[in-house]
């Protein structure tokens, strides 16, 4: 399936390389430049058949250190900007009875981990709101699924990464898989979940993408042994 995009992000987006495109430069977390983007996007090709909240920010503090105006930040953009577009997309998906909706959530939506008490708040209530969407608008033909991806080399690994919190072996120890997620593997989700020809009857779940993280019982020496 060729999907046109309708790509939307702070920074501007060159789209050179993509033949059917369209970019929006602005704040998702601003309702009405969201309903400008679905309004134009609508104007422009005459239906939405997905909408993908990938646009995240992290925060890794300590909870005492993290100040009441950053944890309204983080959730303002991971958790409430997803829910705008939901409903300024959403509402042209369920006008045509079909569409597919994809949260892009984290290990962190599935499990606790320290010193992300903001972020980890977000990701969480982004796979609340993916199943409460599900059920309302399931019957309407519009389908509302997460991904859950465990690390990333992206911009956002690099500068947690600058923070010293973290480094790569502290990952890679801890995936039962040894490394990290590509991109593209977590594109490749996204783009099943979005193609109701594929996934149609998949509906509220929260998929994690994470090489086996949230599913892994096993202790350091223990996931180690196996690596031999
Ligand atoms: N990188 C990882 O290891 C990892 C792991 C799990 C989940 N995630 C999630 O994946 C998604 C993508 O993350 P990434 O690693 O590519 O991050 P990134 O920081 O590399 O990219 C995030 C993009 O979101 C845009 N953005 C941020 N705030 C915005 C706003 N208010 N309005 C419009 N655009 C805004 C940024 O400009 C940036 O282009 C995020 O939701 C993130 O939480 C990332």
């Amino acid at each position: 399936m060729g999907w046109s995009l309708v790509l939307i992000d702070l920074k501007s987006i060159d789209i050179r390389q993509f033949k059917n495109a369209i970019t929006f430069t602005g704040d998702i977390t601003d309702e009405d430049f969201v309903s400008l983007t679905a309004t134009e996007a609508f104007k422009k090709f005459g239906r939405v058949d997905a909408l993908v909240n990938n646009a995240g920010i992290s925060n890794i503090a300590s909870a005492l250190e993290t100040t009441a105006a950053n944890y309204r930040q983080v959730l303002e953009v991971n958790l409430v900007a997803p829910f705008l577009l939901a409903k300024a997309f959403g509402r042209t998906m369920l006008d045509a009875g079909s569409g597919s909706i994809v949260n892009v959530s984290s290990v962190a939506g599935l499990q606790g981990i320290a010193d992300r008490s903001a972020y980890n708040a977000s990701k969480h209530g982004l796979i609340g709101l993916t199943r409460t969407l599900a059920v309302e608008w399931g019957a309407r033909g519009v389908r509302v699924n997460a991904v859950c991806p465990g690390w990333v080399k992206t911009e956002m690994d690099h500068k947690d990464q600058a923070g010293g919190s973290y480094s790569d072996l502290d990952i890679t120890n801890h995936v039962p898989m040894a490394k990290f997620a590509r991109p593209e593997d977590i594109a490749e989700a996204i783009v099943w979940l979005s193609d109701s020809t594929k996934s149609g009857f998949v509906n509220g779940v929260a998929l994690p993408v994470d090489g086996g993280w949230t599913n892994d019982g096993s202790w350091q020496s223990l996931r180690l042994k196996h690596r031999d």
